[in-house]
């Protein structure tokens, strides 16, 4: 028997009323991804990409079509079940970084723990922090961070649980060019972890080093 994909969904669309008429934003999209691939999803802006990653990410559940994580499929499954898969199998990276800005680096990293059923690992998240090179940082808040600082500490949240699939959404999207490589730096560690990566990008360094890329155009994979 071969193994069940990490994440595999089918026939997904997604509608949403616009008035009178409903618009479809994803129109039967299929994907699987497995244990420690890296996916680089590219499309326009409006395509859909924000939209596909919350529906794979357990984020929204309006859609139609199948969404299976471990061989197991999401619609069904109550409120805990899907914060538990949030929580245990996906880290997320979204376009903000989410920051709590009263809260150190530190303090940050450990937020998804205290808040989820996991328990705060505080030796993991300074490993996690000085593995994304802010070590000597870890204590700051975020506006005493770069934005390219702030990013990695929303990447050191993402992976600190070590998760088995990280959704990334823009991740290098507001820095400089040597920031994005030691963005892309970051995930070529976690590919050797054997964590999956799904990243939607318009970064051409992103999608060069990933193992496949995906077009996305108006909500359709081509
Ligand atoms: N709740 C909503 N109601 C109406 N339209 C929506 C809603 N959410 C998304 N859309 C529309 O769906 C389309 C896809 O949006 P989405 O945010 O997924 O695009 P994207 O590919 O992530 O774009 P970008 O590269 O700009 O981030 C867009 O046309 C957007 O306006
Ligand atoms: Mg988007």
């Amino acid at each position: 028997m071969t193994e069940a994909p990490l994440l595999a969904a089918r026939m997904l669309c997604r509608r949403v009323r616009d008035g009178d008429h409903d618009i479809t934003i994803l129109d039967s999209v299929d994907i699987e991804i497995a244990a420690g691939e890296r996916v680089a999803l590219l499309g326009p802006s409006g395509s859909g990409k924000s939209s596909l990653l919350y529906i794979l990410g357990a984020l929204d559940s309006h859609y139609e079509g199948t969404v299976e994580v471990d061989g197991r499929r999401l619609d069904g499954l109550g409120d805990r079940a899907l914060a538990r898969i949030r929580n245990q199998t996906f880290g997320f990276v979204f376009q903000a970084y989410n920051l709590l800005g009263h809260l150190s680096a530190l303090d940050n990293v450990l937020l998804p723990a205290r808040f989820g059923d996991g328990v705060p690992n505080t030796e993991r998240a300074r490993e996690v922090l000085s593995n994304v090179g802010l070590g000597d940082k870890m204590h700051r808040r975020p506006r005493a961070l770069s934005g390219g600082e702030r990013q990695r500490v929303a990447i050191a949240r993402a992976i600190c649980h070590r998760p088995k699939l990280v959704l990334c959404d823009e991740p290098t999207g507001n820095l400089d060019a040597h920031t994005g490589a030691e963005i892309l730096t970051l995930f070529d560690q976690l590919a050797e972890d054997r964590v999956a990566l799904l990243v939607a990008t318009h970064d051409e360094a992103i999608a060069r080093s990933a193992d496949r890329v995906l077009h996305l155009r108006e909500g359709r994979l081509t």
